[in-house]
C-alpha cells in the first residue's frame, strides 16, 4: 500500500513558520589567521595558552567520565560569592536563559524584553509561546537610548511573567546604573514577575547585581564563561538565584548540566581568577587604543560596556569594509534604527588590535 504519510504535528509554538533558526549546514568555518572580532570572544592569546595547558594536562576520566559536578558546584560558589545551593551550570549562560524559560513560561505569558538584545531572547519567546512586549532602544547622538522610567512603567502595565534585561545589553552595549538596575527589579517583584538580569559580561562592566539575590526571591543573574573567561567554544555558563528559584531551575536541567571536560577545564582556571581579570585589563586596553584611534581618524564611535564597540565609518564606510575583508570578522552593520551606520568590533588585545588600526588608516590614506 503506497500510503502517503505525514510527520506528526509539532507543538503550536514550535509549527509557527516565525519560528525559524539559522541553516545548521550554511556557516563557514572562521580562518584562524584573520581576527575574530565578530562574536564577543576572548582571543587573548596568553590567555587561551593557559587554558590549553590545563586542558593537556588533563586524565583519561575527564574525558570517559561521566561529570561529577558537586566539587565545580563549590568551587564556583567560593568564586561568585554565592551559597552552592543558589547556583545553577549550564550550557553557556544560554543554557540558564532556557531554563528560565523552561521553568517559568507557558504559552500566552507576557515575556518583557529589550530589542534589540540577545538574539537568544526573541528565540524562547517563540519556543516557549510567550506573548513578547519588546522595548526598543531610541537613537540619540549617545547612542542606544532607553530609560529606566519607560522600562518600569512597562512592567506596571504590561504584568509580565518574566521580564529579561542583559547589563550590560548586547549588541547595544548600554547598562543601568545600579540605582536604575534597583527601581527595575523591585517594579519586576511588584507585578510577581521573574527578572533576569544577564550577566554575560561580567567582569568587563564589573558591577554585578548577583548579591541581590538575597534580597529578591524572584532576581535570577545569569553569567558566562565565554567573555571574559575566553572559553566560549566549552559552552559553560551559571545561574544565581534565590534557593527557591535555583530548586526550581535544576528541575529543568539536563541529564548533566554541563560536559566533564568543560567542567574540568573551568575548575581549573577557578585558581587563576587573576589571570581573567589581566586578560580583562588587556582587552579593555585594546579597546581604548582602538576607540582613540578611531575618534582621530574622525569616525563617531560609542563607548558602550563590554568587549564590544562601535564605530560609524560614514562615508569612508565601504572602502573600509572592503579593506578588512579577509582579515578581520567583524559585525558590518545593523538594520536596527538605534545602530544603524555602526559596525560593532569585539575587544582584542592591543597587540592584535594594531594590524587592524593600521588596515583602516592604510583604507582611508591616513
Ligand atoms: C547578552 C548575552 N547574553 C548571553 C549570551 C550567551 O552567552 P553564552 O556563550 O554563555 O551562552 C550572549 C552571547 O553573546 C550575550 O551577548
Amino acid at each position: 500500500m503506497n500510503q502517503k504519510s505525514t510527520h506528526p504535528a509539532p507543538r503550536a509554538a514550535i509549527a509557527d513558520p516565525a519560528l525559524v533558526r539559522p541553516d545548521r549546514l550554511a556557516g563557514v568555518p572562521r580562518d584562524p589567521d584573520a581576527a575574530w572580532l565578530d562574536k564577543n570572544e576572548n582571543p587573548d592569546p596568553e590567555l587561551s595558552a593557559l587554558i590549553a595547558k590545563i586542558a593537556a594536562g588533563l586524565p583519561g576520566h575527564a574525558f570517559y567520565g561521566y561529570p561529577e559536578l558537586a566539587p565545580l558546584y563549590q568551587k564556583l560558589a567560593d568564586f561568585a560569592g554565592v551559597p552552592p545551593e543558589r547556583l545553577l551550570l549550564s550550557a553557556g549562560s544560554d543554557g540558564a536563559i532556557r531554563a528560565t524559560f523552561e521553568a517559568f513560561i507557558a504559552p500566552g505569558d507576557v515575556v518583557l524584553h529589550t530589542s534589540p538584545t540577545f538574539a537568544m531572547y526573541p528565540v524562547y519567546c517563540r519556543i516557549y509561546g510567550a506573548k513578547v512586549h519588546a522595548l526598543e532602544y531610541a537613537p540619540s547622538n549617545d547612542g542606544p537610548a532607553l530609560d529606566v522610567e519607560t522600562l518600569v512603567a512597562a512592567i506596571e502595565k504590561e504584568s509580565p511573567k518574566l521580564v529579561c534585561l542583559p547589563n550590560p545589553d548586547s549588541p547595544t552595549g548600554t547598562v543601568f546604573s545600579p540605582g536604575d538596575l534597583r527601581d527595575i527589579v523591585e517594579a519586576a517583584g511588584r507585578a510577581r514577575a521573574v527578572m533576569l538580569i544577564d550577566e554575560a559580561y561580567h567582569p568587563f562592566y564589573p558591577e554585578t547585581a548577583i548579591g541581590w539575590i538575597e534580597e529578591y526571591p524572584h532576581l535570577i543573574v545569569t553569567r558566562s564563561t565565554g567573555k571574559a573567561w575566553g572559553m566560549a567554544g566549552l559552552r559553560i555558563g551559571y545561574a544565581a538565584a534565590s534557593e527557591e528559584l535555583s530548586a526550581l531551575l535544576h528541575k529543568v536541567r539536563p541529564m548533566y548540566e554541563i560536559g566533564n571536560l568543560s567542567a574540568a577545564i573551568f575548575n581549573g582556571m577557578l585558581d587563576h581568577g587573576g589571570a581573567m581579570m589581566e586578560s580583562v585589563n588587556r582587552l579593555e586596553a585594546g579597546k581604548a587604543l582602538f576607540l582613540n584611534a578611531m575618534d582621530d581618524l574622525g569616525f563617531r564611535t560609542l563607548r558602550g560596556q563590554g568587549n564590544f564597540c562601535h564605530v560609524s565609518f560614514g562615508a569612508r564606510s565601504e572602502q573600509i569594509h572592503t579593506a578588512l575583508k579577509g582579515h578581520v570578522y567583524y559585525r558590518e552593520n545593523f538594520s536596527e534604527p538605534c545602530l544603524e551606520g555602526f559596525s560593532r568590533f569585539s575587544s582584542t588585545t592591543p597587540e592584535k588590535i594594531q594590524p587592524v588600526i593600521g588596515r583602516i588608516k592604510a583604507a582611508v590614506g591616513d
